[in-house]
């Protein structure tokens, strides 16, 4: 269906119905028992506008907004004997929430928002507002760029420049460069490889790495978006941050697409995390560390509190995506060395070329929160930090490699784990926690490293022209 995209009810908003009212035998509460009652009628009628709507291609905006205004309104208009249709088309109703599995109960009708807003009582609400417009200009003197901090700074966060951190302009212009999509990638080969060419044990390597990353980047997307971003106090710093949440649904957009495009049980994929505990442990300890800096009572004043942050951050920088990104995409890699998924290969390729400019901003984030804010971490977190992902890292690769395949081995991952993480603790100012270890995968920096020049396998080249400007790691 093609949508017109400036008309916001050009696809009806589905209405979902109540659920049949159900005496029980046990006692109800009086409320519960009402609201069963109030929505029942409610539903059947807003299924035949639903039908309505949906046969009625030329429906006028009006129209519309009767199929999608809540049970909770039709049963007030009701009440008052008024015909739906002649209820006024308020945009305030685009912004009402989409009845669930019941309506609540309306105790009182209330009067229509137009009435209200043209009745000479003002709610408090419309006082504040009317007080807040009302204030004179005063002009503010002009930005000191000394004054903004990462976090808790006091600056104005809509005034772009000057700029204190310039770098983070350049992370989002360079971002930028590397614009792409997965519809830009030839996925031909990789169907007839699944399905012809790979070997079970390269199948279940194939499909459990998809299995992970799809809910990873939904992770690190919700931990950038939701826990990070707003914490900033310099706009800099969050409009590179806008644009990395950009990318992370553009990753999942990516493995979706591979999924669909190889024709595997989307479902089966999506759960796996679900029920194999060596890829649901990684993906819990992402939520543990997002779960303690997404709560609303956080404050970065608060030395425990801030350090927590900053531990985070650095877990999703260094580690989650720096050391679990970074290596995850190796075994896939591995395959493309021997000619066989090369679609897929490509598309981690740009993703890995997203990730790492993610790692390199983080960290540096958190190098210039912990030097602005004088922050010690305690040595033993960062222990703990290292040994919680490593065993986690381990269990996963022998899960994912029970036995080795050509060119790549359980062993191969976890020290290559161990060696990425030293580089990701030392570019983090911190002690190498796995001294000693070895680069065993001394093709893989140049593998993620996508130039034309050293793409030496035969997928289509979609090298975007200003992407060679982009420097790596
Ligand atoms: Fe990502
Ligand atoms: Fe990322």
């Amino acid at each position: 269906m093609m949508l017109n995209w400036d008309d916001p009810l050009a696809a009806p908003i589905p209405r979902v119905e109540s659920k049949p009212a159900v005496k029980k035998e046990t006692a109800e509460p009086i409320a519960r028992d009402k609201a069963t009652e109030t929505t029942t009628p409610d539903t059947t009628e807003a299924k035949g506008h639903d039908t309505e709507a949906s046969q009625s291609k030329t429906a006028t905006p009006a129209a519309q907004e009767e199929t999608s205004a809540p049970a909770a309104d039709a049963t007030e208009a009701r009440a008052a004997k008024t015909p739906l249709k002649a209820v006024p088309f308020a945009t305030e109703a685009l912004d009402a929430p989409v009845a669930e599995s019941a309506a609540p109960v309306v105790e009182k009708a209330a009067p229509p928002a137009r009435a209200v807003a043209d009745s000479a009582e003002r709610t408090p609400m419309q006082q504040r507002r009317e007080a807040e417009a009302a204030k004179p200009f005063t002009p503010m003197s002009p930005i000191n760029p000394e004054d903004k901090r990462v976090i808790n700074g006091i600056g104005d966060i809509n005034q772009l420049a000057p700029f204190k951190y310039p770098w983070a302009w350049d992370f989002f212009i360079n971002a930028n460069k590397n614009h792409w999509t997965p519809l830009d990638v030839n996925m031909t080969s990789d169907i007839s490889d699944y399905h012809h060419k790979l070997k079970p044990e390269e199948q279940h390597i194939f499909e459990n790495v998809l299995a992970y990353l799809t809910t990873s980047d939904i992770l690190a997307m919700r931990n950038i978006g939701l826990a990070v971003m707003e914490k900033m106090t310099a706009p800099e710093l969050q409009i590179y941050q806008a644009r990395q949440v950009y990318e992370e649904s553009l990753h999942t957009w990516t493995y979706q697409h591979c999924i669909e495009t190889i024709g595997l049980d989307q479902s089966e994929i999506y759960n796996r995390y679900r029920m194999v505990p060596e890829i649901n442990q990684k993906i819990q300890i992402g939520n543990r560390r997002l779960d303690a800096v997404m709560r609303p009572d956080i404050d970065l004043r608060n030395p425990d509190d801030l350090e927590e942050f900053v531990l985070s951050y650095a877990f999703f920088s260094g580690i989650f995506e720096g050391c679990w990104f970074y290596n995850g995409f190796s075994p896939v890699f591995a395959l493309q060395r021997r000619g066989l998924m090369k679609g897929t290969a490509e598309q981690l390729q740009y993703i890995m070329r997203d990730e790492v400019m993610h790692v390199s901003f983080g960290i540096r984030v958190v190098r210039q929160i912990m030097q602005e804010e004088g922050v010690q971490l305690d040595p033993r977190d960062i222990r703990d930090m290292w040994d919680e992902a490593e065993a986690a890292e381990m269990a996963y690769s022998k899960f994912l490699l029970p036995k080795p395949i050509l060119g790549y081995s359980q062993e191969d991952h976890h020290e290559q784990f161990r060696f990425i993480g030293n580089r990701r603790a030392r570019q983090l100012g911190m002690e190498e926690p796995f001294p000693g270890a070895k680069n065993a995968l001394p093709w893989l920096d140049e593998q993620s490293n996508m130039r034309k020049e050293k793409n030496f396998f035969e997928t289509r080249v979609t090298e975007y022209q200003t992407g060679g400007a982009l420097k790596w790691d």
